[in-house]
């Protein structure tokens, strides 16, 4: 089957984002699902008198992203190359893809991490400007994660621009979207 040129290259482009972004989302959504408990900051609170990261970021949540992310990417690992030989049955395989696409548990740890990073920093900022536990940071809440996911594996894995920005494009919407469902079917108390 013979399919438009045009198409070929988003589908390339979308999915090499998608497969570079996938342990960071994973770190950044399981703790939804796994977290609870005690928190990270112990409940203590900061100079300013209030709470250093808050009750949304726990023990549980920060292990069980971890491991998800890394899990998501030993999974990853198994079928690079049956995605190789995929792309190169409809188009060119270029380098900056190639090693997309090659990823390993290194960068899975990074990726990760870097996710589970963003995401306190994040709430830390939250906290500073007197934000509640909950409360929307447009911007932060949808993009912090995934670009200190990218720094943290900057130095194993340097994607061209151009994936960058489809990933930053496809997290801030997913990020919207699974918020919303996740709120719909009972799990999250707040749509965002
Ligand atoms: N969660 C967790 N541990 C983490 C991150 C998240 O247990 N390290 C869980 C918490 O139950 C949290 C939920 O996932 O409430 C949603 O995460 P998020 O939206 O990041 O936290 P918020 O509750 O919105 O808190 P904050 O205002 O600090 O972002
Ligand atoms: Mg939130």
């Amino acid at each position: 089957m013979q399919y438009d040129p045009l198409f070929i290259q988003v589908v390339l482009y979308l999915g090499t984002a998608l497969w570079l972004g996938l342990p960071a989302w994973f770190a950044n959504g399981m703790p939804l699902i796994f977290g609870g408990g005690t928190p990270i900051d112990l409940g203590k609170n900061f100079r300013d008198g209030k709470r250093i990261l808050g009750d949304g970021k726990t023990i549980r949540g920060f292990i069980a992203g971890l491991l998800s992310g890394i899990i998501v990417t030993y999974i990853q690992t198994l079928f690079i190359p049956q995605t190789l030989d995929l792309i190169q049955e409809y188009t060119i395989l270029t380098p900056n893809v190639y090693e997309i696409i090659n990823t390993n548990l290194l960068r899975g740890c990074l990726l990760s991490l870097g996710a589970l990073f963003g995401d306190l920093l994040g709430s830390f900022i939250k906290r500073r400007r007197g934000m509640k536990r909950g409360e929307m940071f447009l911007g932060m809440d949808q993009l912090g994660f995934i670009i200190f996911a990218i720094l943290f594996a900057l130095p194993v894995i340097q994607p061209d621009v151009i994936f960058v920005l489809i990933l930053l494009g496809i997290s801030f919407i997913a990020h919207i979207l699974a918020n919303v469902i996740s709120y719909l079917i009972g799990i999250k108390n707040e749509p965002h």
